[in-house]
């Protein structure tokens, strides 16, 4: 694992030369980056998401977990909107500060802690769980409780069920339904076959029984074109919203098949229908297309079972489609569904085959009593936090040796890309396949907070800068959103903590744990029950950034005062004196640097925060976005997928990710070097080479982003690059 780790962790060696042998990586488990040894299964290279919940061990007992506000969807994209004005500071920044003149890299191995505890878990990643974060979690109910009725056995014997043939062929048409765009034969559907699909249709359940739906027919080819249009500006307009990394994946996705079917059919909801007293409408109106929707899914069924495909198209605008079908104005269209013979059905998803998303696990969304106690019937609650943790796993040794030895066998000398060899040869390591997918997409998490200690006066920003920075980053304005845009990536904003109201927003994740930490001078910034929550925040954004398809995470992060926090956390992490690792932040003169410094050491010396209690350490003197910062690192090891680490901020949570899982550290990769003395530090202490080295000090992601391409580049160059051997050069 020493050669692992050097491999990783130690770049300055020379790259191919250093090649580790696959026994020699096994040699030494202790490391933070140590290949997994080959005698460990294999699992299969597909990441986490396609596969069932971890058993839940208890590495690091969580608390539980009570979190302001649950969450909406990921937003794929900022919408454009006017960025509010950006206070200014109020004293002007100081002259640039000297560059830090700290070693570059020192290598320094991590300490030998112990490995997350591996008891029940096995080598998936942890399950998840859609994007909202618990509400509140409670301790497990013991065995019996919570049945606060008498429950006495009924009379009698229940109904029963199929037979288990019939079960199993009920159970299977649901398995194998396929959303299908290709593949669609022109053989005609016969009209009894048709028929009994609609009669499925029309045994939907539906609200008040006011079965709202009713069924259009299409056939003819100029309808079916005419519709074809309207679907394909849609897919234009789409395809102009996504950020480039997305669009070029998407340009590949069929996403409809009008033109391809011999039978259209249109499925409508009628609001009206049933007149004004329908039973449960009343309170839900969009009951009415709900009913209509389950229609769809037992068209869908029956269809399946029939040998018909069907592709649900939604590329319209609905009141267009209204129009150009001729149909009463008091309609809505529910789906449009293109049904035909097909050539086979596929046995996952097509999106999931393209790449555009996988599957999530049931135990991501299945809550017992509350939601965010996670547990599947008869399994007993497990926490995120914990069970994320022990699912993070080395590198996979028998990868990182196959990239190793492609690298020696690439038309270019031995070590001749120098930190970009290590970069391939850790991407394989961590998806387990050499060559290593190219991580793209990839998608920037801006994690916002506020912070007590502002009060200090550690900065000359106005704390409202943080929400006025939000939106500004939501409004497509800031550095980030240009680098973003520059190298292909989403922005996404999370508000784990931001002290002002942030109204909801495309691409805005509301996630406030609280508004700001407490001031760290006077009290605890958080208590340990926050900094979990807000550590959970950022493994279920990884989660859900990681399922909707993005193969990279970049770490980025907004808090005005936040680099006063970053310096005590690692002063804490690395043992440095608080001079050392405080610097300028945004630009403050003498004054303010050090009062900066003795807020620091006068939180240090009132909380005494140990090393070796992370979450506490957090809780006594954290951000709420270094916490989240720390669970997306946790989140991407556990889905091994690479984190490319931001600034001063990314280097303080990577110091604590490291003490809660000293594995996570094979997933990441230092972004860049920041102009704060602290980000030397801390990438020191974490023996990590930064990529880029251009004295920002912005955050945001900005650095993150800056290395995104090279990242690529290196993963490319493994797939594109010429062996010796393939191209006939001869070697020395
Ligand atoms: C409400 C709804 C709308 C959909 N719209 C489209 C669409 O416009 N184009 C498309 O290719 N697939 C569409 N789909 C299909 C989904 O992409 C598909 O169900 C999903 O990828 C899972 O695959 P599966 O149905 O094969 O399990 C839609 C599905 C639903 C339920």
């Amino acid at each position: 694992a020493e050669a692992a780790e050097a491999a990783v962790a130690q770049p300055e060696q020379p790259a191919a030369e250093a090649v580790p042998a696959p026994e020699q990586l096994a040699a030494a488990p202790e490391a933070p980056v140590v290949a997994e040894t080959p005698q460990q299964p294999q699992p299969e290279p597909a990441p986490a998401a396609e596969q069932p919940a971890a058993e839940p061990a208890a590495a690091q007992p969580a608390e539980p977990v009570a979190v302001a506000e649950t969450g909406a969807p990921v937003q794929a994209e900022p919408q454009p909107q006017p960025a509010e004005t950006v206070a200014r500071p109020a004293e002007e920044p100081a002259a640039a500060e000297a560059p830090a003149d700290q070693p570059e890299q020192a290598p320094n191995p991590a300490p030998a802690e112990a490995q997350a505890d591996e008891a029940g878990s096995a080598e998936q990643p942890a399950a998840e769980q859609p994007a909202a974060e618990p509400a509140a979690a409670e301790e497990p109910a013991a065995e019996g409780e919570g049945a606060d009725l008498p429950v006495e056995p009924s009379p009698g014997e229940a109904a029963p069920g199929y037979a288990d043939a019939e079960r199993e062929a009920v159970l299977r048409v649901m398995r194998e339904r396929r959303d299908i765009r290709n593949g669609f034969r022109t053989d005609p559907i016969p009209h009894e076959v048709l028929l009994r699909v609609l009669e499925a249709a029309h045994h939907a359940p539906s609200v008040g029984h006011s079965q709202p739906w009713d069924f259009v027919v299409i056939r003819s080819a100029e309808t079916r074109r005419a519709m074809h249009e309207l679907a394909q500006r849609q897919r234009e307009a789409y395809a102009k919203s996504l950020p480039k990394g997305r669009a070029k994946q998407f340009k590949e996705l069929k996403i409809e098949a009008i033109l391809d079917t011999p039978v259209n059919i249109v499925v409508t909801a009628d609001p009206t229908r049933g007149g004004r007293h329908t039973l449960g409408r009343h309170t839900q109106p969009q009951m009415a297309p709900y009913s209509s929707a389950l229609a769809v899914e037992n068209l869908w069924l029956a269809a399946r079972a029939e040998g018909l495909g069907v592709g649900w198209v939604s590329f319209f605008d609905e009141r267009e489609m209204v129009r150009e079908l001729g149909l009463p104005e008091h309609l809505e269209v529910v789906a449009y569904l293109c049904v035909g013979y097909v050539d086979e059905f596929p046995d996952e998803p097509e999106l999931a085959q393209a790449g555009w998303s996988q599957r999530r696990p049931l135990a991501w969304v299945v809550h017992e009593e509350t939601y965010g106690r996670r547990a599947l019937p008869g399994e007993a609650p497990h926490d995120l936090l914990s069970e994320t943790v022990a699912s993070i796993r080395p590198l996979d040794a028998k990868a990182l040796g196959e990239a190793w030895e492609r690298q020696k066998r690439m038309t270019k000398p031995a070590g001749a890309l120098g930190m970009l060899e290590i970069i391939s040869a850790q991407l394989a390591g961590l998806s387990r396949v050499s060559p290593p997918p190219i991580p793209e997409p990839a998608a920037v998490a801006i994690f916002a907070g506020d912070h007590g200690v502002h009060a200090q006066g550690v900065t000359p920003w106005p704390q409202e800068v943080t929400t006025q920075m939000v939106a500004n980053f939501l409004g497509g304005g800031a550095v980030c959103n240009a680098f973003a845009n520059q190298v292909g990536a989403e922005v996404c904003v999370i508000d784990v903590g931001v002290a002002g109201d942030l109204p909801a927003t495309p691409g805005l994740l509301p996630r406030k744990v609280r508004p700001g930490t407490g001031d760290l001078t006077a009290g605890p910034a958080m208590t340990r029950e926050e900094a979990v929550a807000a550590i959970e925040v950022g493994i279920e954004t990884a989660r859900d950034l990681v399922a909707a398809g993005n193969k990279a995470l970049l770490t980025g992060e907004m808090g005005i005062a936040n680099t006063t926090v970053s310096a005590a956390l690692i002063s804490v992490f690395t043992g440095a004196d608080p001079s050392e690792v405080t610097g300028r932040g945004t630009g403050i003169n003498d004054e303010t640097h050090a009062r900066k410094v003795d807020v620091v050491r006068r939180a240090l010396e009132l909380h005494q925060p140990d090393p070796a209690d992370p979450i506490g350490v957090l809780a006594a003197i954290g951000g709420l976005e270094h916490a989240a910062i720390v669970g997306m690192i946790l989140g991407g090891a556990s889905l091994r997928t690479p984190v490319i680490l931001d600034g001063v901020s990314a280097g303080a949570a990577a110091l604590v990710a490291r003490a809660i899982a000293p594995e996570s550290l094979s997933a990441c990769i230092a972004g860049h070097r920041s102009a704060e003395p602290g980000h030397v530090a801390a990438l020191n202490k974490l023996g990590l080479r930064p990529l880029v080295d251009l004295d920002l000090r912005l955050g945001e992601g900005t650095g993150a982003l800056l290395a995104l391409p090279l990242v690529q580049s290196a993963a490319r160059a493994m797939h594109e690059v010429a062996t010796f051997d393939s191209a006939g050069v001869t070697e020395k």
